[in-house]
């Protein structure tokens, strides 16, 4: 079992410092991707409070694949270039999009999502994953939780 106790109240750079520590706890010595990306979307929703959906999508032979996540059903592939996932992954920089309806080409997987941020898994110079977070929230996410993210991203690109 594991036991971790995020203070979900805590300043967000605390929060996230606790996260990235507990993903690498989580994921160290473990080779299965399928297994730490399952994780980690469970931990990133355990820590990081007011998501609907929060989890991962594959780069995989050119086009994003769903991966590990909690929240609705989501569509499975997404074109780089195609909604806020595919702009990540096409320019390898973070999305951070307070109102999803004003984002030409967002794809709407729940209805209830508001605000986006998704932040590009980049290793060997190349993007292998967005890890992808909604909000119901208008304009949820700010540069804080795009450092936190970020950083997670960094900390787990070479398990996923
Ligand atoms: N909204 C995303 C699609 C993925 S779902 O939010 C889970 C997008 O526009 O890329």
């Amino acid at each position: 079992m594991y036991e971790f106790a995020p203070q979900t109240d805590a300043a967000k750079p605390e929060l996230y410092r606790e996260l990235v520590e507990a993903a690498r706890a989580l994921t160290a010595g473990e080779r299965d991707a399928v297994a730490n990306m399952a994780n980690l979307a469970a931990l990133v929703w355990q820590f990081v409070p007011r998501l609907n959906w929060a989890g991962f999508y594959r780069m995989v032979e050119g086009e994003l694949v769903l991966g590990p996540f909690i929240g609705k059903p989501a569509c499975i592939r997404i074109k780089p270039g195609q909604g806020v996932c595919g702009a990540a992954a096409a320019s390898g920089e973070i999305q951070l999009v307070p109102d999803v309806h004003a984002f030409p080409g967002h794809i709407a997987c729940d209805a209830a999502s508001r605000s986006e941020l998704v932040v590009p898994v980049i290793r060997g110079g190349a993007v292998v994953a967005v890890i992808d977070l909604d909000s119901p929230d208008p304009a949820r996410f700010d540069a804080e939780d795009a450092a936190g993210i970020s950083a997670l991203a960094e900390a787990i690109a070479a398990v996923i």
